[in-house]
């Protein structure tokens, strides 16, 4: 795996598009803008059923497919469930697991034993974490939620391994209520301290990538570009909203260049 390259756009379209032919057109409508991005790549995650569509339009490094969870055997009697390799086999390099939406789904151990599965299988897990409420219990919640991942999955190949900071609070529902920048980076001191903890070197923490995620868009990206510490974003909404996405593109291209090169000539 490469070391941490560029910001990263991870689009999960959730249950949001119903047919081949959108999930295609939906790909296609952001594809041609993403190869030439500098400093942003993607990775769609669109329903199972349609990653192998998705996937089969990757020919170039800026973008990649993940899914959006799998089972964490490789095969057997498991009615209605999708395997890791069957991920794999179809074209995901990546895989969200542990998100909000799912967790009433699942065990604890249940994450941690896809987690593991995604690694053993080269791929890349994206671990969701997030406290419900910033209530006197929200740094605990954070922790444990990482400890009951990394208690139980081998600690190797933190580069592989990416952490996305997504507070239920700020996935949009009705109303949209995302975290800003500074709360971002109060989760992300408590979120490194226990990882740093639990794989007992700075090095492995620092070769981790850290994302955002919840009720981001074109309007707030910009607080976290230049007051975070971020190495991209899980965005759920604003996936499915080509324009939404090439404003959000266009203004990590600016943001990355000034940080390179200073200000922009215009
Ligand atoms: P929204 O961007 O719609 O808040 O969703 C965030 C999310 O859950 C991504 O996984």
């Amino acid at each position: 795996m490469m070391k941490k390259p560029k910001k990263m756009i991870i689009a999960n379209w959730k249950m949001n598009v119903t047919s081949e032919k959108d999930a295609e057109s939906l790909f296609l409508s952001i594809k041609n803008v993403v190869s030439k991005l500098e400093y942003t790549t993607m990775v769609c995650c669109p329903p199972h059923m349609y990653v192998n569509q998705v996937a089969r339009y990757v020919d170039h490094r800026n973008y990649r497919v993940g899914g959006q969870d799998a089972y964490p055997e490789e095969s057997g009697s498991r009615t209605g469930e999708t395997s890791v390799l069957m991920m794999k086999n179809a074209g995901a390099e990546y895989v969200i697991l542990g998100h909000s939406e799912r967790r009433h789904l699942e065990t604890k151990s249940d994450v941690a034993r896809k987690v593991t599965a995604v690694l053993e299988h080269d791929m890349v897990p994206i671990i969701c974490i997030g406290e419900e409420q910033r209530d006197k219990n929200w740094k605990k919640t954070l922790t444990q939620q990482l400890r009951d991942v990394f208690n139980r999955v081998p600690k190797k190949n933190p580069e592989n391994i990416i952490i996305a900071y997504e507070p239920v609070w700020a996935i949009s529902g009705d109303k949209k209520n995302p975290a800003t920048a500074v709360e971002y980076m109060e989760a992300l001191e408590v979120i490194k301290k226990e990882l740093q903890k639990m794989f007992k070197t700075a090095k492995a923490v620092d070769d981790m990538r850290f994302l955002y995620g919840g009720s981001l868009d074109d309007k707030n990206i910009e607080d976290f570009l230049k007051n975070a510490s971020v190495d991209g974003f899980l965005v759920g909404r604003v996936s499915h909203d080509p324009r939404v996405l090439m404003t959000m593109f266009r203004l990590i291209e600016d943001h990355e260049h000034r940080e390179l090169f200073g200000q922009l000539d215009d």
